[in-house]
């Protein structure tokens, strides 16, 4: 934020970072100018603590810029908080994002003689620009450009420099920022709450913009086009603050349902390296596990059919609290385990995962925690990308789950010879296209899925069923739909059902089958004729295309176009999590703080 006063900007940028702090963060730091001199200020922890100790807010001067960070490269430490700066301390950075490229340019920039003091990405880009100012003379908003013409991945960006004393430049590229437009100043921040008690005035940066902010004037420029402003007009926004801090949403967890795209999108830009790694320590082991629990365990179960399908490797999924009990006398210096937890906080997993070390097992954990517990006692790490997941029910942290093990899946199969270069480059075309396969389901079925869950909210059993990889979707949509909507469901694999279940079966009782037309078909079909002759009402997860389950379903939720099998759990849940979602709404429970459940489960 930058005023025409002389407000002391400092505690107001601690209060906006506190005003985002539902998004979840391990770090906080604050930059200012005063006197034609920057001042920075950061540590690890949370806001209030981290004002305890080095007490944020005597930061002077009138213009300032703030983060708080969700490690994602590099540790939770004091150096890779934000802000970042450059050899010669004259600028700073703030960022949103991953800079997938960064390696690379840090060696190139290391070379040229630059020192780099912390593990984070965004320390390419101080550097990057004062390379820029020092070689080419140019002016600082010419100067970022150059900078993030070099970064690939994705950036939200706000920069100070002493010798610009009243400017913020800003710019983005797949990440959010909006700009605030006050009667005595100018503010900018990834997201409304940030400034929406200063201003409800906000002037939307779109992908691949930049702005440089002075108290009184916003100049928008295209990153392509840097010498013609964009005018725009500003938008009142009429959302009150809570509203703002769901991004306009009733509740988080459809927030984050919809947050799936990018949520996929950033996990497909783990570095490869880090994947093949990992594939190369299972190749060389005997025995594979995977563990975890509730929803992580789904995505393992799933994970264990794309080892199997994909890579020809014998492994085996376990609950995590059963772990030990079954397992525990076969793990040996000769095995590796993987395990899967959003929060990394598990205590069964933790348990397991522990257990599994002394035993001599390699340990390789899936979170989307940086230095969570799990990571620390981990031989290697995959940090899936969805970013803070509030909602208790977890959802965009099971779909980057099972990217994760597609990933490593495909990988593996590379190294073991089971598919070949051109199997591979198939598959990750596909890969590629599920972040819009997944939009499309969002947008498209939403009204369809209320009206299901409008219909069946008075029922009190649901039967789940699938078949393959997709008995752990089933699985994941009978959870899901338990645990916040107090529904009963129960899931089978598919096959399993006559021996049991179908006694339950009346007329009218609902059954959802998970059912892509992949070579579990014809035997899925058999399924659906024995529970039709019960009279139970089908609901089905169906492609586009596959009339012949669409004329047996009473209730289609459809998927846009046809998924790699191995891929399918991706796109078919999402529909399910809708389900439960909108079931929960009508049955009038608030999804976000299901009874009895907390997001980070802590006991055995
Ligand atoms: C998911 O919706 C549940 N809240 C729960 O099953 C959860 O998946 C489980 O407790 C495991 O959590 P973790 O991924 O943090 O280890």
């Amino acid at each position: 934020m930058v005023f025409n006063d002389n407000t002391q900007v400092a505690p107001l940028l601690k209060d906006s970072l506190k005003r985002l702090e539902y998004r979840g963060y391990d770090s906080v730091g604050l930059a200012t100018i005063s006197e034609g001199k920057i001042y920075i200020k950061k540590d690890k922890g949370k806001i209030d603590e981290v004002e305890e100790r080095i007490t944020l807010t005597d930061l002077p001067g009138n213009i300032g810029i703030a983060h708080t960070r969700w490690a994602t490269h590099g540790g939770v430490t004091k150096l890779n908080a934000h802000p970042h700066h450059c050899c010669t301390n004259k600028l700073a950075v703030v960022h949103n994002g991953i800079i997938s490229n960064f390696l690379d340019l840090q060696e190139e920039i290391e070379e040229m003689g630059h020192k780099f003091i912390s593990e984070c990405d965004t320390e390419v880009l101080p550097h990057l620009i004062e390379i820029n100012l020092r070689k080419r003379k140019t002016k600082l908003k010419e100067a970022v450009i150059r900078a993030l013409k070099r970064v690939h991945g994705e950036y939200a960006v706000a920069i100070l420099h002493e010798d610009y004393p009243q400017q913020i430049i800003v710019a983005r590229k797949d990440s959010p920022l909006v700009i605030g437009i006050g009667s005595n100043a100018v503010f900018a921040a990834s997201d409304i709450p940030a400034f929406l008690h200063l201003t409800n005035q906000a002037l939307i940066l779109e992908d691949e913009e930049i702005a440089v902010l002075t108290p009184n004037r916003v100049e928008i420029y295209k990153l392509s086009d840097p010498n013609t402003i964009i005018p725009r007009e500003p938008i009142t926004i009429q959302w009150t603050s809570e509203m703002a801090q769901k991004g306009g949403m009733p509740h988080f967890m459809l927030k984050e349902i919809h947050e799936q795209p990018r949520a996929i999108r950033n996990t497909l830009l783990i570095d490869p390296e880090n994947i093949i790694d990992i594939a190369k320590m299972i190749n060389n082991t005997k025995n594979v596990f995977i563990t975890a629990a509730g929803t992580s365990f789904h995505a393992g179960l799933a994970g264990s059919y794309i080892f199997n399908n994909l890579t020809k490797t014998n492994n085996r999924a376990l609950i995590s609290s059963e772990f030990i009990d079954n397992v525990g006398n076969i793990i040996d210096d000769d095995s590796v385990v993987l395990g899967v937890s959003q929060s990394g906080e598990s205590m069964d997993t933790l348990t397991a995962l522990k257990f599994a070390k002394k035993a001599g097992a390699k340990i390789i954990s899936i979170t989307n925690v940086v230095g969570s517990s799990i990571t620390r006692l981990s031989d290697h790490i995959i940090n899936t990308q969805a970013g803070p997941e509030i909602g208790v029910a977890a959802t965009k942290t099971f779909v980057v789950q099972l990217i994760a093990f597609c990933m490593l899946g495909m990988q593996l199969g590379k190294i073991k010879g089971a598919i070949d270069q051109s199997e591979f480059r198939d598959l990750k075309h596909h890969l590629d296209f599920l972040p819009d396969i997944v939009q499309k389901i969002i947008i498209n079925q939403e009204e369809n899925i209320k009206i299901a869950a409008d219909q069946f909210s008075k029922k009190d059993n649901f039967l789940y069923l699938g078949r393959g990889i997709n008995t752990a979707t089933a699985s994941e949509g009978a959870l899901k739909l338990k645990e916040i909507s107090y529904i009963h469901a129960e899931s089978y694999p598919a096959g399993e059902s006559k021996h049991g279940p179908i006694a339950l079966i009346e007329p009218d009782f609902p059954v959802v089958f998970v059912a892509p037309p992949d070579d579990t078909q014809e035997r899925l079909i058999t399924n659906i004729m024995e529970m039709k002759a019960r009279g139970a009402k089908i609901i089905s997860v169906v492609e586009i295309d596959d009339l012949k389950i669409q004329k047996l379903s009473d209730i289609k939720f459809i998927i846009p176009s046809k998924v790699p099998n191995i891929f399918t759990p991706v796109a078919y849940i999402v529909p399910l999590q809708m389900f439960a979602y909108f079931s929960a709404i009508k049955r009038g429970f608030d999804p976000d703080k299901p009874r009895n459940l907390a997001k980070t489960v802590t006991v055995h």
